[in-house]
């Protein structure tokens, strides 16, 4: 779909440098005083922006990534042409064994199918606990989030404190970029992507819980679509209950 639009568009390329300013003066304002700060990249296309900047300005903030062991083929095919074209190893977060077994012994492989309430457990053990692992001792983290993501995302601000984490400060550099200004950016800067937005997957997750949209469908209608709209988060923005006790 990305290869329909027009980047010749002199006002998108306006709005875009004011966008690409803005952004990066954010991410200094960041590395020195928010130090240390970390982004969390699910190698999306706004992550891939955040990236780009990130690489090319302030490389001292440190990139790190959710790996669920559910995702795409064609996400870890990416973690790998990051690594040759930017000589940047993301940090890569693991969910602990004993949760995952503890969990897949309990409810089954597939149980987030099941309900809602399986569901958040499975996002919970392999996304939310090893987050938490990943914001120790940060000051800030950053994150791809954008307003127009959805109507969970209408009210998001550019800066936040959060207190889901601990207090520590939430960037969100793209909060009012539109879509078509994410892939202005990326194409304008070659910058690789996942090879699944070609195929109708704006928005993409784990393997078994996204799915390609189709023409005037969401952007996010292909997460977690057996779902209603309204509980289609994974428990990464939102304030969370209490995470499973460690077993011995
Ligand atoms: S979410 O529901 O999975 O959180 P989305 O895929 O739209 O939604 O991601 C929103 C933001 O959450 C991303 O821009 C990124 O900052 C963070 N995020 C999501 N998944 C991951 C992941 N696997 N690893 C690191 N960050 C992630
Ligand atoms: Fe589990 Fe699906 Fe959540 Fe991934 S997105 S952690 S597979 S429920």
């Amino acid at each position: 779909m990305n290869k329909l639009l027009n980047f010749d568009d002199p006002a998108l390329l306006d709005a875009l440098a004011t966008r690409v300013d803005a952004a990066s003066a954010l991410l200094h304002e960041i590395a020195n005083d928010f130090s240390p700060a970390a982004f969390a990249s699910s190698l999306g296309a706004e992550d891939m922006v955040l990236t780009d900047l990130i690489v090319r300005e302030v490389p001292e903030i440190e990139i790190f990534s959710l790996d669920t062991g559910r995702l795409p083929v064609e996400t870890y095919d990416l973690i790998a042409q990051v690594r040759k074209h930017y000589g940047l190893a993301l940090h890569l977060y693991y969910p602990r064994h004993d949760l995952v077994e503890a969990y897949t012994y309990a409810n089954g492989i597939n149980a987030f199918y099941e309900s809602v309430e399986l569901r958040k457990g499975c996002c919970m053990v392999r996304k939310v606990e090893p987050l938490q692992r990943a914001l120790t001792d940060r000051k800030a983290w950053i994150t791809g989030l954008r307003a127009q993501q959805a109507p969970t995302r209408e009210g998001l601000s550019i800066r936040s404190v959060d207190t889901a984490n601990g207090g520590l400060t939430k960037f969100n550099p793209l909060v009012d970029w539109s879509e078509r200004e994410v892939w202005a950016y990326l194409k304008l800067n070659e910058v690789p992507y996942n090879a699944l937005h070609d195929r109708f997957y704006p928005s993409i997750g784990c393997a078994p819980c996204t799915r390609p949209i189709t023409p005037g469908e969401d952007i996010r209608a292909g997460r977690w679509w057996w779902e209603n709209p309204e509980s289609r988060e994974c428990g990464l923005h939102v304030k969370r209950t209490q995470l499973p006790e460690r077993q011995s």
